[in-house]
């Protein structure tokens, strides 16, 4: 079968002659490569505008990361969605979509299709009921006959010839005025993620900023830290974490492997090997003279005891474990306080690593932005190629923001198309 993996590209080539000899290929005004947030968005409004388009996907169905984002209620954006809120090589590359396509513009069509939603945090959107519903609306924005769907279809070549892209596939011959690439970054292979659209962009010249996962929990390495802290997982705090020239403030929790919660999936982003995060576990608070007073209040309690009072048992526990827990408060010395404040307001650590792309919710890095019109997502070296959504070096924080650039990258290139 054209379908089976490994199928070799000679063989493909000879037998897309023959196909290609018999049935001429199907001819559509725009390709889109990929049915995830970014390339349904597109498909939709440029079947909207009159185009005929057709649209590729590996998966069996579309928006497969859709469906488990947000646990399964899709957060959809971010009402405070601004350029502050995404990494990029080129920081103002967003600003174009994000102003011409805002939040509000998404919950407007998320109204008209009656779909219900609630804020998480201020500004944090939800649906009520289920993912599902944000890929059902995308798609009942195709309209029929002008957007045609190839599931479960794979591209061996994608070249351009004159004026128009051709397109091998398994669903056979393509030729497109336009193409869209729209296959997302490297996180989750097993939800269909490829370098699909890295490759052709490569191929046709544009450059890569070098990719890494983002939005992912941290490892940590061996040794007596690294176990002792195993034994607080499940353990969740509200906490404030520094990386490089950033700071979260959001709940930590302690896993089996390292570290994870918003404010450290926030930090991974902009985490780079080797780098340390500073992480205060009593974020707004002050814990020398919470102990201090401790002391005087409960001078026959155990350290750990009175601890817990401000933090979880076994995070309080673990924080203490040097102490012998026969000793009283009466008999902690200022040092010992001061150290004990010290590490629960600036406790340092170096993690070992990340989950990688197994895990992770996005991909930083990708498709350059310099050879990238920020008006319209289209390539500045080959006319007609665009790219849009997590395949672009654009990068949002956790919250809603990264759908929200899908969509606006999306409307973006739909009006350059
Ligand atoms: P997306 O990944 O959505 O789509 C790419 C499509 O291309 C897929 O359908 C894939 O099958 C297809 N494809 C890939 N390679 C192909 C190939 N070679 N040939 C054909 N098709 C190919 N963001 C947010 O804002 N709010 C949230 O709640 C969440 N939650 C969340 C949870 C989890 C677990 C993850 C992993 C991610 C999130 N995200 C998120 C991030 C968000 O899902 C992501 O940024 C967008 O889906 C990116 O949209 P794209 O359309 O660019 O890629």
């Amino acid at each position: 079968s054209l379908r089976r993996p490994g199928f070799l590209r000679g063989a493909w080539s000879r037998r897309h002659t023959l196909v290609k000899a018999a049935t001429p290929p199907h001819s559509v005004d725009v390709a889109v490569i990929g049915a995830g947030a970014a390339g349904l968005m597109a498909a939709g409004r440029m079947g909207q505008a009159g185009l005929r388009v057709v649209v590729f996907d590996h998966n069996d169905e579309p928006g497969r990361k859709i469906l488990i984002s947000g646990g399964g209620r899709c957060n959809f954006t971010h009402l405070d969605a601004a350029p502050r809120h995404y990494l990029s090589a080129n920081p103002h590359f967003v600003k174009s979509a994000l102003a011409r396509y805002t939040p509000a513009d998404f919950v407007r069509m998320v109204d008209r299709h009656h779909i219900a939603w609630h804020h998480k945090s201020p500004g944090q959107l939800f649906c009520d009921g289920s993912a599902r519903q944000i890929v059902n609306m995308l798609m009942a924005e195709c309209p029929a006959g002008q957007v045609t769907f190839q599931f479960g279809t794979r591209l061996t070549a994608v070249d351009h010839c004159e004026d128009r892209f051709c397109l091998a596939t398994t669903a056979g011959a393509f030729e497109a005025r336009s193409v869209v690439l729209a296959t997302g970054g490297l996180s989750i292979p097993k939800l269909g993620a490829s370098s699909f659209s890295y490759d052709v962009a490569k191929r046709f010249g544009h450059s890569l900023v070098p990719t890494r996962a983002g939005l992912v929990p941290f490892v940590l390495s061996g040794g007596p830290e690294a176990d002792a802290l195993r034994d607080l997982a499940g353990v969740s705090v509200p906490s404030r974490i520094k990386v490089a020239k950033e700071t979260f403030s959001d709940a930590l929790l302690f896993t089996h492997r390292g570290l994870s919660g918003p404010a450290l999936l926030q930090a991974s982003s902009y985490w780079t090997h080797g780098g340390i995060l500073g992480i205060d576990l009593l974020p707004g608070g002050d814990a020398l003279s919470f102990l201090t007073d401790g002391r005087r209040r409960r001078p026959r309690a155990a350290l750990a005891t009175v601890l817990s009072e401000l933090l979880p048992q076994r995070l309080a526990r673990f924080l203490t474990h040097e102490v012998e827990e026969t000793e009283t408060m009466a008999n902690q010395p200022d040092r010992r306080l001061r150290g004990l404040a010290e590490r629960i307001h600036r406790w340092q650590i170096v993690p070992a690593g990340t989950e990688g792309y197994a895990k992770a919710e996005v991909t930083c890095g990708g498709i350059d932005t310099r050879d990238l019109s920020s008006q319209n997502m289209g390539s500045r070296r080959v006319p007609g190629l665009f790219v849009i959504g997590e395949a672009v070096d654009v990068t949002g924080w956790l919250g809603g923001y990264n759908f929200q650039w899908a969509w606006s990258s999306a409307v973006a290139a739909a009006g350059g198309a």
